[in-house]
């Protein structure tokens, strides 16, 4: 397999991990004893996700729901859909969403109307990745990583084509 992808490192191994830190210690503040239910949102954020309830120093629910709207090309479908839908009852709880990535936004409407409907006490997301291009007025992203430009981006948990998830740094993308 051709290793293209790792000349291109956008955002380092350790500078994820120093961000998942202090992102985890804050959500732990914020929140304090209030019940918690943390819902990663799949497949993208399963790296995230792990290391992000890791770096959350209380207790809390863990559940997970799968969407997909861009299926194995670069280009988002336009259509979200459930292929997976969690299951913990979060009524009267504080629900965080974790993604890997706000992109065009479909996906982060898509699960804050869908979850919004189980009236959670809270609704917030986490995101590693947030594209600069996103209006974060109209889509308020309460825990953000890293803002990126427009390159196709993967690994720790973001795919090209089902690949490339299983790197530990962010890496820019482009097919030779
Ligand atoms: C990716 C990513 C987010 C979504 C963000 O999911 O994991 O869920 O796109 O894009 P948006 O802001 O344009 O909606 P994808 O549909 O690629 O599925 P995957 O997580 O299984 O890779």
């Amino acid at each position: 397999m051709k290793n293209e992808y790792l000349q291109s490192v956008l955002i380092e191994s350790s500078q994820i991990d120093e961000c998942v830190r202090e992102m985890g210690r804050t959500i732990a503040s914020d929140y304090g004893d209030e019940p918690l239910t943390v819902i990663g949102c799949l497949k993208g954020s399963f790296i995230f996700m792990a290391d992000l309830v890791r770096a959350i120093p209380r207790t809390l629910h863990i559940d997970f729901i799968e969407v997909s709207s861009y299926g194995d090309f670069t280009e988002s479908t336009g259509n979200v859909r459930i292929v997976k839908d969690f299951k913990h009852p979060v009524k009267d709880s504080h629900v965080l969403i974790v993604e890997d990535i706000v992109d065009t936004g479909l996906t982060f409407d898509f699960l804050f109307d869908h979850i919004r409907l189980k009236q959670p006490a809270s609704l917030e997301i986490a995101a590693l990745l947030v594209r600069k291009s996103v209006d974060r007025k109209k889509r308020p992203i309460k825990y953000a990583g890293f803002e990126i430009g427009e390159e196709f981006v993967v690994g720790y948990g973001l795919d090209a084509a089902g690949l490339y998830r299983n790197l530990n740094h962010i890496a820019a993308y482009s097919p030779t």
